[in-house]
């Protein structure tokens, strides 16, 4: 059934290719971009800066311009825990008034969309078309979200018992902290914070390191639009003082989006730390593959594995790691994905045709260096692209050669796309080996078989499958996105079920 959701913002309206979107966006943004570029080499280093009711209540704008969204060290643990026993205002807000803010937000950040596209790609290194793509999609969480609250709002009556009225209604958790990933620090922290936000919770924001400007700029159109400032609390932590957060006993719930190794953190520290459990809504990583036949349309298929392995620089975690290929078009399929990866761009991203902007950092770049270097050494690399010496952050998409998905045992968070030829009669070990990696985010199919595609889908057990297209880049609402296992936790965001998790239901009974 085709529903059409008049709230979905497309591209907002840009379109990078196009002459004149082209010279908006460079206009708009030029004044954001300047000032960004001034700001950032005066963000002083790990000042020593505590916690206090300043810094939780009201970072103002100037101290923002002026760069200083600095990150804390160390934290007034006890402060904060009075700050969180007392009672909050957004509680007795009601659900009308809080979608209506929730729905002014999503205007402030339409009316502000060239400054949030020119901070992602400043502070993000992304390119132009995913800076747009992120800022659509944070706009179309805030609607969906707003919208799909208004099913919990109300009470459900339950039928009625001998003499006893039943009703069942959904109260905020109480204080969420949400921990939100610099691979999409505008739109992922959206997401957490507004279902967060909407169902009547207080929120810790806790941006990561690598972007608190965008987190804090999203801080700061929230107060904007009415949310109490003894409600949204911004806390540009170190990932240690999260760690330390986790056990505070005021958190009733997480909604966490990052690494694996990292949510396994979380999960240890609520054990150790917590004596009961609180739900732990977590996005991860992901091994996710692509598997072909030989009835592929090719140059669709080889179109949409460059864009799903190489594009965002591979840092996405639905962004394909491993291609199946039939030993039938194993040649000819590799030659083109070659003739294609040879033409990609990567470039500075305020290019207009940049196709891969930086990595986040240098910790990641070496990572994937010295990833590439044992393949190299190993014989596995088939082909990467030659870059020319340039200054920053920038890797060059590669193309390396398995013979099982066994051989990768994690994720390689960057453009690196294996390729791994199988035989028709392999097709079981490959799902069973596909399963046994225990990731379970994406997956990608092209064929034009339907009996393979359905057997296909059966079989795996992966969060989100995309047939004849690319991998990434779920829309909100009509693709709910997130995996199990080792991929994550909790219902999918953007999807219908995700905001229960924000809530705790409540069943009255009535002697009548
Ligand atoms: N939701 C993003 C995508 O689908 C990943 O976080 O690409």
């Amino acid at each position: 059934q085709d529903i059409y959701l008049p709230w979905l913002k497309g591209s907002l309206g840009l379109n990078v290719n196009h002459p004149l979107h082209l010279k908006t966006l460079l206009e708009e943004t030029q004044d954001f971009s300047e000032q960004l570029y001034q700001v950032e080499p005066a963000l002083p280093e790990n000042i020593h800066h505590q916690i206090n009711s300043e810094t939780l209540y009201s970072p103002n704008d100037q101290e923002f311009r002026l760069g200083l969204c600095h990150t804390l060290n160390q934290l007034d643990q006890q402060h904060l825990k009075v700050a969180l026993k007392e009672s909050y205002q957004w509680s007795s807000v009601s659900p009308e008034q809080r979608i209506a803010v929730i729905e002014q937000f999503a205007l402030i950040l339409e009316h502000h969309k060239y400054e949030l596209i020119a901070l992602c790609i400043n502070e993000a290194g992304k390119t132009w078309q995913d800076a747009i793509g992120e800022i659509r999609e944070a706009i179309d969480f805030c609607h969906y979200y707003a919208q799909s609250y208004k099913g919990l709002a109300q009470p459900i009556t339950l039928p009625n018992a001998a003499n006893e009225s039943n009703k069942l209604i959904y109260r905020p958790k109480g204080t969420f902290l949400c921990i939100s990933p610099w691979n999409f620090p505008i739109a992922i922290l959206t997401g957490q914070v507004v279902a967060a936000l909407v169902t009547g919770n207080r929120v810790l924001i806790k941006p990561a390191p690598q972007t608190q400007i965008c987190g804090r700029r999203i801080y700061d159109f929230l107060i904007a639009s009415g949310i109490p400032k003894d409600s949204l609390y911004f806390l540009p932590a170190t990932n240690q003082l999260s760690q330390q957060l986790v056990g505070n006993p005021q958190i009733d719930g997480i909604a966490f989006t990052g690494s694996l190794a990292t949510a396994q953190v979380i999960q240890q520290e609520l054990l150790n730390q917590r004596s009961y459990a609180i739900p732990l809504i977590s996005e991860t990583s992901g091994l996710n593959c692509m598997i072909t036949d030989d009835s592929i349309l090719t140059e669709q298929m080889v179109k949409d594995v460059v864009s799903s392995a190489f594009g965002s620089a591979g840092q996405r975690c639905s962004a394909l790691r491993v291609l199946f290929i039939h030993e039938s078009i194993y040649q000819e399929t590799i030659d083109a994905i070659i003739g294609v990866m040879k033409r990609l761009k990567v470039d500075h991203p305020r290019q207009f045709d940049s196709d891969l902007g930086p990595i986040i950092d240098e910790a990641a770049l070496e990572r994937l260096q010295s990833y590439i270097q044992t393949l190299q050494e190993d014989k596995k690399l088939l082909y990467q692209i030659q870059l020319p010496e340039m200054d920053g952050h920038y890797f060059a998409p590669a193309l390396v050669k398995l013979h099982g998905i066994k051989e990768l045992t994690k994720e390689h968070f960057g453009p690196i796309l294996h390729v791994i030829k199988y035989k028709s009669n392999d097709i079981n070990q490959l799902i069973q080996d596909i399963e046994d990696t225990d990731y379970a985010l994406t997956l990608g199919i092209h064929s034009r078989d339907k009996h393979w595609i359905d057997f296909l889908c059966t079989n795996l057990s992966m969060g989100n499958i995309y047939i004849n297209r690319h991998i990434t880049g779920a829309q909100v609402a009509a693709q709910p996105f997130g995996g199990h296992k080792k991929s994550g936790s909790g219902f999918k965001a953007g999807g219908p079920n995700y905001l229960l998790q924000f809530v705790n239901e409540q069943c009255i009974s009535e002697n009548i």
